[in-house]
């Protein structure tokens, strides 16, 4: 087994059943509750590969951290794709860039029916509505046990909101208590759907025609509005989707003659209250955004194309080639009242993966960023973690020499004072050592508090959260 970041897509191919892990340091008495993590584990269906990282199959980390203990299972999503491509040893289903040679018929119907869909759902979870769900960029929801990580079954809602491809970061709206999400509807008429998901259902926010559509992984919500980030990696011809013969994100191009889009919309009466151009550019992740009198600030992982979707190939990745590049933290200013959106450059450090305090400071002026990101002078993959001071424009980082940390997941602390008062969870690589673990870090500070070894190399996952009480 290579000795580097690769062992992070191995394929696992077995659940691994809750154990104990050691623990060094000292977790604080406070933080009790459940970290769940979701990520692509398997890469392969018999001799056949997912191609890209983003189509691995589904698989649950939990790390259970009570009374200064620490248990750890992992579990695949039971989802229809799981079942029938493991039992068969091929590829049935399309993802994001991967479109199993079928007969068109079945292709046309993979695109417009999501029930067609393998439903791997592999990028998220949330608590929405009092349910666990896993998330990926089809409609339909996986929900699961949080305390067993056991596969309950898809969530489907009775509704006339259609489409087919959603993001997985919906957010979450104290004011309107409501969960809120965006969902394009392809076909002779594209439309962005927003809506709020609340425990009685989805209700539509607005329904916003377009006829190239942008691919948006996630977007903003200020106390206001919401903030759609149309980058200028668009789909030119909308049907070519339905009768494509190139997987899903293959048929979007990045564009450089055409302008970036901020489209603002009241997230109460669905109107577009503002469009604003922005220089070209590409990003999977909004970080936060609020609003400063005639204007807007919306902080970005910012990449100045779409190349990075290209160098997140297994072939790629696993290959030696350089790493992926890694995004620019920046802060767009969005003039409502007209004119072009500008951006200056929050932090040299890299940063993806990007959490905050979400609780607290979603949509609100705000001092910390936290991401993961690539050491100055490294041609590596995500190789620190990084707290940029969005105020100050100073960063702290935290750093091992071999280890590949994910997604730095903010807990507060308990009646906290300072936004920063908590701690960075992290599932960290140790690539030296052929195992990972779990980093607790000060957030304060960016110093390890604690560890809890994984007996493995866990794959790297997307996104995960912490659920307090669970
Ligand atoms: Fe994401």
């Amino acid at each position: 087994m290579t000795a580097d970041f690769r062992q992070g897509f191995v394929s696992h191919t077995e659940d691994i059943e809750r154990t104990s892990l050691p623990v060094t340091g000292d977790l604080p008495a406070w933080l009790e509750g459940t970290l769940i993590r979701n990520g692509p584990a398997r890469f392969e269906a018999g001799p056949h590969s997912y191609r890209h990282w983003f189509d691995g199959l589904a698989m649950l980390h939990s790390f259970h951290l009570a009374a200064g203990q620490v248990h750890y299972t992992g579990r695949f999503i039971q989802s229809r794709q799981y079942a029938r491509d493991t039992a068969a040893g091929s590829i049935h289903y399309s993802g994001f860039a991967i479109d199993p040679c079928r007969s068109l018929f079945s292709r046309v119907m993979s695109v417009f029916f999501p029930e067609e869909t393998g439903n791997n759902t592999n990028v998220n979870v949330a608590r929405l509505a009092g349910r666990y769900l896993a998330l990926t960029e089809t409609p339909l929801a996986m929900e699961f046990d949080p305390r067993t990580l056991a596969t309950l079954g898809v969530v489907g809602y009775d509704d006339d909101l259609t489409g087919q491809v959603t993001t997985a970061h919906p957010h979450d709206d104290p004011d309107l208590h409501a969960g809120i999400n965006l969902m394009t509807h392809f076909g002779p008429t594209t439309q962005y759907h927003l809506f709020r998901i609340t425990a009685t259902g989805r209700t539509r926010i607005a329904a916003i025609p377009v006829q190239q559509p942008a691919y948006m992984h996630s977007f903003g919500l200020t106390q206001r509005y919401i903030v759609l980030c149309e980058f200028s990696f668009r789909l030119p011809h909308v049907l070519k989707l339905a009768f494509r013969t190139r997987p899903f994100i293959e048929n979007f191009v990045f564009q450089p003659q055409q302008d970036t889009v901020f489209t603002v919309v009241d997230k109460v009466s669905g109107a577009v209250v503002a469009r604003v151009p922005a220089d070209p550019f590409f990003a999977f992740h909004h970080v936060n955004a609020y609003e400063d009198g005639d204007r807007l600030i919306v902080d970005i992982c910012a990449y100045e194309d779409a190349a990075l979707i290209g160098q997140l190939y297994l072939d790629a990745l696993r290959g030696p080639g350089g790493a992926p590049q890694v995004g620019q933290l920046r802060r767009y200013s969005v003039p409502l009242a007209g004119g072009r959106a500008t951006w200056e450059l929050l932090s040299t450090d890299s940063l993806d993966l990007p959490r905050i305090h979400y609780r607290r400071c979603n949509g609100r002026d705000y001092q910390f960023a936290y991401g993961a990101g690539g050491r100055s002078g490294t041609q590596d993959f995500l190789n620190q973690l990084v707290k940029v001071d969005v105020k100050q424009r100073t960063s702290r980082t935290w750093y091992a020499p071999g280890c590949y940390p994910g997604e730095p997941v903010f807990v507060p602390a308990p009646d906290a004072a300072a936004e920063d008062d908590g701690v960075l969870l992290s599932v960290v690589l140790d690539a030296a050592a052929g195992t990972s673990f779990l980093l607790v870090l000060a957030a304060a500070t960016m110093t390890e508090i604690a560890r809890a070894q994984v007996p493995a190399p866990l794959p790297f996952g997307f996104h995960g959260q912490f659920f307090g009480g669970v």
